[in-house]
């Protein structure tokens, strides 16, 4: 570590992300590695933005989100789930999902407090407890249907726990909780006095008809709920970053507190566009076409990693897929992904890294099929030659 650097950033050098997109770039790789899409966002959406620029909506938001914006979500999460949100009080836009779980930690724990995570997780999560002088707990989630031990969930839970972690659809495994599982988590939230940070990002993004459920929406979970979501992910703006958290007054109040110091506010022009975007979206069928999309592309990269001897685990939600490595003679699964990027031309990632030990992780890829259909042809060719390819060369 750097001399005066603070001892919080210990253990957290570059990610395993940094590492296979920079072989993908060295070897011309295809990018199935990195969880944003390689197509564009709607029109309207863009127009939208350009409109607020000439328009002159260039000057700071109000801090916790524009009114405009607010009102959209509010009525989106109305319409979609079927609870009035009060967009004064208990909506916050914040710089992409990202934004608004650190802000969270900061906001909810003092140092020594524990926050229990299903591991495998995002791998911003433990970092961003750690940064506010929390001490991340994790609780496993097992393949191939990533269920977890109510035991064990259980037993995690101590003194200093303060708060509960949810992603559902879940990155990487593409797990949707299901209802029993989320009522099970809410009864020991509400019996230890626990906050439950939900991550829902993907919450457009389900297949097969599986129905996504908020947690805040349990009985008695409103009032220790935040909801985090991000428009990145539903309108393909990942670089906009604009995300936002639905949570009682009382709690975004104190997220506020943070955000105003943090960021102050997040892009005017682009709150404005995706107010225009969330007004649209419903009536226009944006969602049903969302979901088609992404099921297709599912479809295509399932194949394709099928017909590669790549067995694939189910998935109900984001845009991620798993395969199972387990059977190729690798020693893990970094070692089976950097091969897969130099040496086959797909750049994907190692799963382990969203383990806090990461040579516990289960050996597999994970792929992102938020690509074009052309994108995704162009990998499955490549990853035809594995098979044929692989004996060669085993790390
Ligand atoms: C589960 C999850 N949460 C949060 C994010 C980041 O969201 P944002 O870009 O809005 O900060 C991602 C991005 O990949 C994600 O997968």
């Amino acid at each position: 570590m750097a001399r005066g650097v603070a001892k919080r950033l210990d253990g957290f050098g570059t990610s395993v992300f940094t590492e296979m997109s920079r072989l993908a770039v060295e070897h011309g790789a295809i990018n199935l590695g990195q969880g944003f899409p390689d197509f564009p966002g709607p029109d309207v959406v863009k127009e939208a933005a350009v409109t607020a620029i000439r328009a002159d909506l260039n000057q700071y938001a109000p801090s916790h989100g524009t009114p405009r914006l607010r009102q959209a979500i509010a009525a989106g999460f109305e319409q979609t789930y079927g609870r009035e949100v009060d967009s004064d009080a208990e909506v916050t836009v914040t710089t992409g999902a990202t934004e608004a779980m650190q802000v969270a930690m900061l906001a909810l724990l003092d140092p020594g407090d524990e926050v229990i995570l299903f591991e495998p997780f995002y791998d911003a999560y433990p970092a961003q407890i750690i940064f506010a002088g929390g001490v991340p707990r994790p609780v496993r989630l097992s393949p191939p249907d990533w269920s977890f031990s109510l035991n064990e969930l259980r037993r995690a839970i101590g003194e200093r726990t303060r708060a509960i972690v949810i992603n559902t659809p879940h990155n990487p495994t593409g797990k949707m909780f299901s209802r029993a599982e989320l009522e099970s988590i809410a009864l020991l939230a509400i019996e230890h006095d626990l906050i439950v940070i939900t991550d829902e990002v993907y919450d457009r993004i389900t297949y097969d008809g599986a129905v996504h459920t908020p947690i805040a929406l349990l009985p008695g979970m409103w009032e220790r709920t935040l909801t985090l979501n991000s428009t990145g992910k539903t309108f393909s703006m990942t670089g906009w970053k604009i995300g936002f958290v639905i949570g009682p007054a009382d709690l975004s109040a104190a997220l506020r507190g943070i955000h105003q110091f943090n960021v102050f506010a997040t892009a005017t022009p682009f709150q404005e566009a995706m107010a225009v975007a969330m007004e649209q979206a419903e009536a226009q069928g944006y969602y049903d076409a969302l979901r088609a999309n992404y099921t297709a592309l599912r479809n295509q990269l399932r194949t394709a990693l099928e017909a590669a001897d790549l067995p694939v685990l189910p998935v109900s939600g984001s845009y991620y897929l798993m395969a199972d490595v387990s059977g190729l003679g690798f020693d893990d699964d970094v070692a089976f992904c950097r091969y897969l990027t130099s040496e086959i031309g797909v750049a994907a990632i190692p799963p382990s890294a969203f383990y806090a030990d990461p040579t516990t992780a289960p050996l597999l890829a994970r792929f992102c099929f938020a690509k074009r259909p052309e994108t995704i042809a162009a990998a499955a060719e490549r990853l035809a030659a594995l098979p044929v390819l692989r004996p060669k060369r085993r790390s």
